[in-house]
């Protein structure tokens, strides 16, 4: 089987992470947002991956051909000169994805997280004959989204409504489908979105059928939501490999220390938070809902909760890290310095305090 995945934008919401490197290749969990769903997608027996991108081809390539060999998997990528949409990337990939055997093919939004039960994805859609399947999930909010309405028995799509005024129903879509080949025949090259051109029609003409996605999901495009589905990602990797996590005295709940990282003396780490490889955080840090990614450094007794510490930055010691702050990579953080929601680009220094959310140049 073949998969496309759509990565689109530039990565504006996950800056100043995305002035280093294209969003799939933002790390996530100690890895690159994008090798999640790749090793998902090899587990259901997928041979070749295409990612469709508008910018920075040759980064990301140069990235995955480091990982093909690693993963035994083909990935290749097909590069939009304009914006196409999220269907346009479809028809300009066709000749990848179409190989006369007739399999369904999956696409992907390289933004969502989730446990991506892609062998129930399969089994259900090939159970209903229909040409696509699309995984919806349930939102607390269905106003802000695009609501999937359904027939409860026969889970067939009958329409979507765009951020209903009054409730419609609450499952989205989750931005995870399968298609078969034919569904290729619909789309034309030329910009175009597959949730509000093709999809409805696709479902007017009774074809279209969603399933419940199990577990968690996220769309981490921005850091907040990013943060977020750190936590999710990881009580879900407690469930199904806990010995994953780091564990003992110095941990409250959920925490993913990479191997080669190195913890000091008195620490309270914990909950949510990942630390990448080579990290060195030193003795009585606080770690609470971060990431710290890879060759970062904590100095003595400094205090970090709900950020983001871009690759080999160091914070000071003493400094308290807060409410969002994001710092790229390269950013060096002063002794005792606080920031409050500090989006900082990369290779700067903070020798004074950022007392309110702002972006630092
Ligand atoms: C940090 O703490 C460790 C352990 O308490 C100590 O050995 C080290 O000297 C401290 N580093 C600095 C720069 O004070
Ligand atoms: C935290 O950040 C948000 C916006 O990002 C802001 O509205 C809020 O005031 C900040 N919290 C504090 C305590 O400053």
């Amino acid at each position: 089987m073949k998969a496309l995945i759509l990565v689109g934008g530039f990565g504006t919401r996950l800056r100043p992470l995305t002035l280093s490197v294209p969003k799939p290749l933002v790390d996530f969990a100690n890895k690159p947002m994008i090798l999640h769903q790749i090793e998902a997608l090899k587990e259901v027996g997928v041979t070749e991956v295409v990612l469709a991108i508008n910018y920075q081809p040759e980064v990301m390539l140069n990235f995955l051909k480091e990982f093909e060999p690693k993963l035994g998997i083909k990935i290749t990528c097909s590069q939009e000169t304009e914006p196409l949409g999220t269907a346009g990337p479809l028809a300009l990939a066709r000749d990848k994805l179409v190989d006369g055997s007739g399999e369904p093919f999956f696409v992907l939004n390289s933004d969502v997280i989730s446990e991506y039960p892609f062998t129930e994805l399969v089994n259900f859609h090939k159970s209903h004959g229909g040409e696509v399947t699309i995984m919806v999930t349930k939102v607390d909010e269905p106003s802000k989204y695009g609501v999937v309405v359904m027939e409860e028995e026969t889970r067939r799509v009958e329409r979507f409504v765009e951020k209903p005024k009054i409730f419609v129903g609450n499952k989205i879509n989750a931005g995870i489908y399968l298609l078969n080949p034919s569904v290729l025949d619909r789309i034309e090259l030329r910009p175009t979105s597959i949730e509000k051109e093709v999809f409805p029609k696709i479902a007017s003409d009774q074809k279209l059928y969603a399933m419940d996605l199990p577990g968690f999901w996220m769309d981490i495009g921005q850091p907040k939501d990013y943060v977020t589905g750190l936590g999710l990602y990881l009580n879900s990797l407690r469930k199904k490999s806990p010995s994953k996590l780091a564990f003992g005295p110095h941990m409250i709940g959920n925490v993913l220390v990479h191997e080669s990282a190195s913890i000091g003396e008195g620490c309270l780490i914990g909950p949510d938070v990942a630390i990448g490889p080579g990290c060195v955080v030193e003795s009585g840090v606080r770690l609470s809902r971060c990431t710290v990614m890879r060759g970062a450094r904590i100095k003595n007794h400094s205090c970090i909760s709900s950020s983001i510490i871009g690759w080999h930055s160091t914070v000071g010691q003493w400094a308290r890290i807060e409410n969002m702050t994001i710092l790229g990579e390269d950013v060096h953080v002063g002794d005792e310095v606080y920031t409050n929601g500090g989006v900082v680009l990369p290779h700067k220094e903070i020798k004074s305090d950022i007392l309110k959310p702002e972006i630092v140049m």
